[in-house]
């Protein structure tokens, strides 16, 4: 059995996998906002509060014991270095006790790996969309041990974006959900917003200057707050889908994989089954609940290492880490 642990921003999440990968148990804890945001020090200090706890129910829910537990495995960046230390100072020491190996993990790595699985779903050449609160990137694989980036945003992460224009709209923080079920009523054709990083042959983004014109707009007085979110809505999921199909066409791939929070939004997903049906490609989307942060894909990103090598483990220097500037995007941190 594999433990895993997910502390990257202000969820706390654990899971327990069998060898195949399957979920044996598995708990996330989202916190509650502070001050409109993620307070780093609130976050990290609630991760604290609440690890120990959420593992005992995750083991004792499939009948385990930590003695169960054959390998560790935790995120170790990038994310908020606070709140991550947590998670794996935590498991570290669990694994050291028990005298398991213990597996540091990229959380991007981590949220494309929910797809993992040994009887091979997912066929390669793929191209893949990550689309969270903190990152918005296309991927090429050719291989679970092959992921190198076409392209990122430049600045704001779409749900980065989807969180802002619904801060603005007085929706909430995240409001992303939010504002994707208040688009449901509106008309997404009514506020003109642009298309930003120029065609859909760029597999780089840029969101600011689209929530800037959202706000403009919305400033105008002159849209309802349904017509705004299915404007805002409809003009980002057609970014994220243009882009990954026009990469899914020119690398002629044989499957699309979505992953990340922002791949909840209901159009999005309806938006990315048309397209790859048109195309006649096979496409991966995680189930909603793994769309957002969840260990769960912490485990199978180690399990994939595992499997490509037994013996993969993690130094325990392995340090929490802010930020991803790599090109090739590699699962297990040393
Ligand atoms: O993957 P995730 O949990 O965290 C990061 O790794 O960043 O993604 C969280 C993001 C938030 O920005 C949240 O607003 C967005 O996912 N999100 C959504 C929806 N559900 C979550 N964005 C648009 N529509 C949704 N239904
Ligand atoms: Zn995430």
């Amino acid at each position: 059995m594999l433990l895993s642990v997910e502390t990257s921003c202000d969820d706390s999440a654990a899971a327990l996998l069998d060898a195949e990968g399957r979920v044996l148990a598995q708990e996330v804890f989202t916190q509650p906002q502070h001050m409109g945001g993620v307070v780093p020090e609130i976050a990290s200090r609630l991760h604290m509060q609440v690890l120990p706890d959420m593992v005992d129910r995750v083991l004792a829910s499939a009948g385990a014991t930590l003695g169960d537990v054959s390998h560790f495995a935790a995120t170790a960046g990038p994310g908020l270095v606070g709140s991550l230390l947590v998670g794996l100072s935590y498991t570290k020491a669990a694994a050291m006790a028990r005298g398991r190996s213990f597996l540091g993990i990229n959380h991007l790595a981590a949220h494309i790996h929910i797809h993992y699985s040994r009887s091979g779903d997912v066929r390669f050449p793929a191209v893949v969309l990550l689309a969270s609160g903190g990152h918005t990137a296309l991927f090429h694989m050719t291989g679970w041990d092959d992921c190198r980036l076409l392209g990122s945003t430049r600045d704001d992460a779409a749900g980065e974006a989807f969180d802002k224009t619904a801060k603005l709209m007085n929706l909430g923080f995240p409001g992303g959900r939010a504002l994707d079920v208040l688009a449901d009523r509106g008309n997404p054709d009514s506020v003109d917003l642009p298309f930003p990083m120029g065609s859909r042959q760029s597999p780089e983004f840029s969101f600011s200057g689209l929530k800037t014109a959202a706000r403009l707009c919305w400033e105008s007085g002159l849209y309802s707050p349904e017509d705004m979110a299915a404007s805002f809505r409809a003009r980002v999921c057609d970014i994220l889908s243009r882009k990954l199909f026009f990469q899914a066409r020119k690398h002629r791939v044989l499957s699309v994989l979505a992953a990340g929070g922002v791949t909840a939004n209901s159009l999005l997903r309806k938006t990315l089954i048309e397209s790859a049906s048109r195309m006649g490609v096979r496409l991966l989307l995680p189930p909603i609940l793994h769309t957002t942060d969840n260990a769960v894909m912490v485990g199978r990103a180690a399990l994939a290492e595992l499997d490509a090598d037994p013996s993969a483990c993690s130094p325990l220097s392995c340090n929490a880490f802010a930020r991803w500037n790599g090109e090739g995007l590699v699962r297990l941190c040393r």
